[in-house]
């Protein structure tokens, strides 16, 4: 890894083993791009690539009269001079003007990567990374703006964002303030982006570019179940294995725009960033706006790849603490066996019963707080019900403990519902315009974690009851989407940084916590997946992928999540049947052949299953145990696609490709086909593996395929709905 400057041609040339990122400086002093893509080789001048010409009806700069910003790759794009596309950036001066100027001033080149204040970020020490700061300047109004880019040493990615200052002495408003802007020289490209909503989050769609504006965006104060703000630019041709793709992850939880804006000559521009609209960030004199990270990453060799270089460096360089690359405990969730309720006797059963079975973590959800036995009361007052706990979250925990178990619960900060001491003491504490009603989302209203006071209360609370016990794990839940975002605290003229400062405020929760409890693990959830984004995973190393736990519909969520997420973070359980979501019955192997593939763990009352089913689990949480940690940190492939066909198939595989684990499941039968081969991956050519008692050489397993008459013959009967097997590779 380099980061080079020519001072002669002025260009920058950001290069590791696998891409190369190059960057001019023009004459006026504009930053563009001269190239992005597979790693080529160093050259004194690349300024061939700027193109000087003057076309029909283009605007061209004063100056040259010959360079137009619209026929150029621009860095940081922007709005009001020679450029007509999308900006990624607009100040408004004091006197109503919206156009800027910028030109380079400076710049920075050093080992290592910087942090950005009060957000999470992807982090790397000085063997790690390398970080190019380019300064520029808009005298007239009075603005610096850094464009900080970081290379990594092992993974083709560039992370960047972009520092505003006010170097001046009037006051400027910054309007929109997008983390990248990325032009391409062509529109050869698909869009995949991850939809849904809740209960069916992350499904993959794709869409062709051409000229003009394809976006996605989230509104909901949250990233969203809807749209999730991770965005892959694939060519036409590149599937799981082979093909160019250039993705975009932004490390942020709130209000997200990503957009493609093709021009009609040619140029396709990749913007991210936090949502403009209702954006505004006053800058005074002094002040400075960080934006969030988009972390860019490629590949010149399909999808996978794509997934590996997320997995890995979200595993290594985002997620911290002491979970960080550590398999995770297997978990009993009491929420779909008891929801609210619950008695401490009932409780203790249902954790009696896990632990007989092996499972190491118990985890009480909603409803051991306040008067809370519905969800209509309660959020807000972080005591314990003496009802359901009679010796406090104290007793309860020790209790569980001694049981040999470990324990957590759930909570849910940003929240207070109507009828609960919090909102009775404290009226003004939420997010309401003045003169108008609240909505409501789960009988619930959100409080102001724009304001320091509210955070800070939410904290002591919180310390208390965490403080009094033995815990080890947290669930935190967020359940409704932001609305009336107006704060009583806060100025008219601040009112447009109300939803990101809640998302600081959120941060600002987690570190305090997460520095206070550091042994404690934090699961992110969000009415299942409507947060589940790499901003959180900076706090929280896993997240409860989606309330839907049927296990067909999981497979489905979780691969279109294993895109721009690992393993690892992803919240799986089995749970009970007909499930609560769908009403669908499947096999408790099925339920667990699909939950292996994630953190893994059990929400349902274990004393309610058969004796003969009782034991098919413990021997799934024998399996489990020995395997997470391949499974959770191994190369993940997706081997068949569940939105293609009517089966799928995927498979981990350790780093030295001596173990592997493959999942088949059938989604749906299909009468009379023959049951074909499935064609493994990342396996060794020339090693012998062992599989189901039989040898095979790692180049049959990937070329001729493993048949999956085989497993039929065997008893896994795939001919029917829903069946599914599990089987473990082995190098001898
Ligand atoms: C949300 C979560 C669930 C559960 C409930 C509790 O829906 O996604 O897992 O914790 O809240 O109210």
């Amino acid at each position: 890894m380099n980061i080079v400057y020519n001072k002669t041609s002025n260009h920058f040339h950001l290069y590791n083993d696998r891409i190369s990122y190059i960057i001019g400086i023009t004459v006026g002093g504009d930053i563009i791009n001269l190239y992005y893509g597979k790693r080529i080789h160093d050259r004194d001048d690349f300024s061939h690539v700027i193109f000087r010409m003057g076309l029909p009806n283009v605007a061209v700069d004063a100056d040259t009269e010959s360079y137009s910003k619209e026929l150029n790759r621009q860095e940081y794009s922007s709005f009001g001079t020679t450029d007509f596309g999308v900006q990624a950036f607009e100040i408004e001066m004091e006197n109503g003007s919206r156009i800027s100027s910028f030109s380079y001033k400076s710049h920075k080149i050093y080992a290592g990567k910087p942090v950005i204040t009060g957000l999470p970020a992807t982090y790397a020490d000085e063997s790690e990374a390398m970080t190019l700061d380019i300064t520029l300047k808009d005298e007239l109004a009075g603005v610096g703006l850094v464009l900080s880019y970081t290379i990594f040493d092992k993974y083709p990615v560039v992370a960047r964002h972009t520092v505003f200052k006010n170097i001046g002495e009037a006051k400027v408003k910054i309007t929109r303030a997008l983390s990248c802007c990325l032009d391409l020289p062509d529109q050869n490209y698909e869009w995949m982006q991850f939809s849904g909503a809740w209960a069916r989050e992350r499904i993959p769609e794709i869409k062709k570019l051409s000229t003009g504006v394809t976006y996605i965006e989230s509104r909901r104060g949250v990233s969203s179940a809807n749209q999730n703000p991770f965005v892959i630019l694939k060519r036409p041709n590149t599937d799981e294995f082979m093909g160019e793709a250039i993705a975009f992850s932004f490390v942020y939880s709130g209000n997200f725009i990503a957009l493609a804006d093709g021009s009609t000559h040619g140029r396709l521009r990749m913007l991210m960033g936090i949502n403009p609209d209702r954006f505004a960030w006053p800058l005074e004199s002094g002040e400075s706006f960080e934006t969030p990270e988009v972390v860019i990453a490629m590949t010149d060799s399909g999808l996978n790849d794509l997934s590996h270089t997320y997995h890995r460096l979200y595993n290594n360089n985002l997620v911290r603490g002491k979970w960080k690359n550590k398999p995770r405990p297997i978990l009993i969730n009491n929420w779909e066996a008891t929801f609210m309720d619950f008695t401490e006797d009932s409780i203790l059963k249902i954790a009696s019963k896990a632990k007989d079975a092996g499972v190491e973590l118990f985890v009480l959800d909603d409803g051991w707080f306040g008067d809370r036995d519905d969800d209509f009361a309660g959020l807000g007052d972080w005591v314990e019900n003496p009802k359901k706990l009679p010796q406090g979250m104290a007793g309860l925990s020790k209790k569980i403990n001694d049981l040999g178990l470990k324990f957590g619960f759930w909570i849910e900060p940003e929240m207070v519902n109507p009828d609960s001491n919090l909102f009775r003491r404290h009226p003004d504490w939420i997010l309401a315009a003045p003169g108008r009603k609240s909505s409501l989302g789960r009988h619930q209203l959100v409080l102001d974690y724009s304001r320091k006071e509210v955070v800070d209360h939410i904290f002591d609370m919180l310390y208390a009851v965490i403080s009094s016990s033995k815990i080890d794990y947290i669930k935190w839940d967020m359940n409704r989407p932001l609305t009336e975002v107006y704060s009583v605290a806060a100025s008219s003229e601040e009112q447009g940084m109300i939803a990101h400062k809640y998302v600081l405020g959120v941060y600002s929760l987690y570190s305090r916590l997460t520095e206070a409890f550091p042994d404690i693990l934090f699961e992110s959830c969000s009415s299942g997946g409507n947060r589940f984004d790499a901003g959180m995973l900076y706090y929280a190393p896993q997240a409860w992928c989606s309330d839907n736990t049927d296990a067909i519909d999981r497979i489905r969520i979780q691969y279109g999540s294993s895109y721009g997420y690992p393993l690892v973070s992803m919240g799986a359980h089995v749970s009970a049947v007909p499930n609560q979501q769908t009403g669908r019955s499947t096999s408790i192997d099925t339920r667990a052949n699909v939950a292996y593939f994630g953190t893994f763990g059990y929400e349902l009352d274990l004393n309610e299953i058969s004796d003969e089913e009782f034991e098919l689990v413990k021997k799934q949480i024998e399996f489990m145990k020995e395997n997470r940690e391949l499974i959770q940190f191994g190369d993940f492939y997706r081997l068949r696609s569940p939105f293609e066909k009517d089966q799928c198939a995927w498979m981990v595989v350790s780093e030295d490709k001596s173990k592997a684990i493959v999942g088949f499941y059938c989604m749906r039968s299909n009468v009379n086909v023959l049951p074909g081969f499935l064609k493994l991956a990342g396996l060794d050519e020339n090693k012998k593996y062992k599989m189901e008692g039989k040898i095979y050489f790692g180049d049959e397993l990937m070329n001729m395929g493993l048949s999956v008459l085989e497993f039929q013959k065997k008893g896994f009967a795939l001919a029917r709905d829903f069946d599914s097997f599990v089987t473990v590779i082995e190098a001898v």
